[in-house]
């Protein structure tokens, strides 16, 4: 099979990993019990790696969310959330992970959803970001690679549910999709 191109390699990815829980530890140093909540699918190697980097008390909770087809793009909100997290976050410091940030409009409206639950604190955190696809600004508290607009897979991140698994994130060319 080919392999697409390597736009971060496994050690860039792991290196930069190891410093956002860094930060994060030294910014939760007091919080009881970090929830962790990963934004299926995509987040899900990083949110792995992430929290097995922390040394902070943390759980983990997963989320589920779908965008509406092209016909409803019109849609005030172009999200909608298809599974929610098990249990309660009220007066939780809670910390959303996404594999990227893209349009920004998933984060968005997760962290409107999520506000509403009275969290004692609710950051972000992406692996990748990509400024120039930008439509909702939102505040990226934790933030691994800020990217150009290349369609990337790997590490979490697919095209057609494809290359999910590569170790590194890979730049997928025209002739590839
Ligand atoms: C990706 C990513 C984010 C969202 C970001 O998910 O995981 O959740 O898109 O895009 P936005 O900033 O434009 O809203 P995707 O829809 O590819 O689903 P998947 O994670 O299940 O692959």
């Amino acid at each position: 099979m080919q392999l697409p191109p390597t736009l971060l390699s496994e050690e860039q990815v792991s290196n930069r990993v190891t410093q956002i829980a860094e930060e994060i530890d030294a910014l939760y140093a007091d919080t009881e019990m970090l929830v962790l909540i990963g934004v299926l699918k995509g987040s899900f190697i990083f949110l792995a790696d992430l929290a097995r980097k922390l040394t902070i008390p943390h759980r983990v909770e997963f989320i589920a969310v779908s965008s509406y087809g092209a016909k409803e793009s019109e849609h005030a909100d172009p999200v909608r959330l298809i599974m929610d997290v098990r249990h309660g976050i009220d007066g939780q410091d809670v910390l959303l992970v996404e594999d990227i940030v893209d349009t920004g409009h998933t984060l968005a409206y997760l962290k409107r959803l999520f506000e509403a639950h009275a969290p004692a604190s609710l950051r972000t955190c992406t692996l990748l970001h990509k400024p120039d696809r930008t439509e909702r600004e939102v505040d990226l508290d934790f933030l691994g690679f800020t990217i150009p607009d290349v369609w990337v897979v790997g590490y979490g991140l697919d095209y057609a549910e494809r290359h999910r698994t590569l170790p590194y994130i890979g730049q997928l060319p025209p002739d590839m999709r």
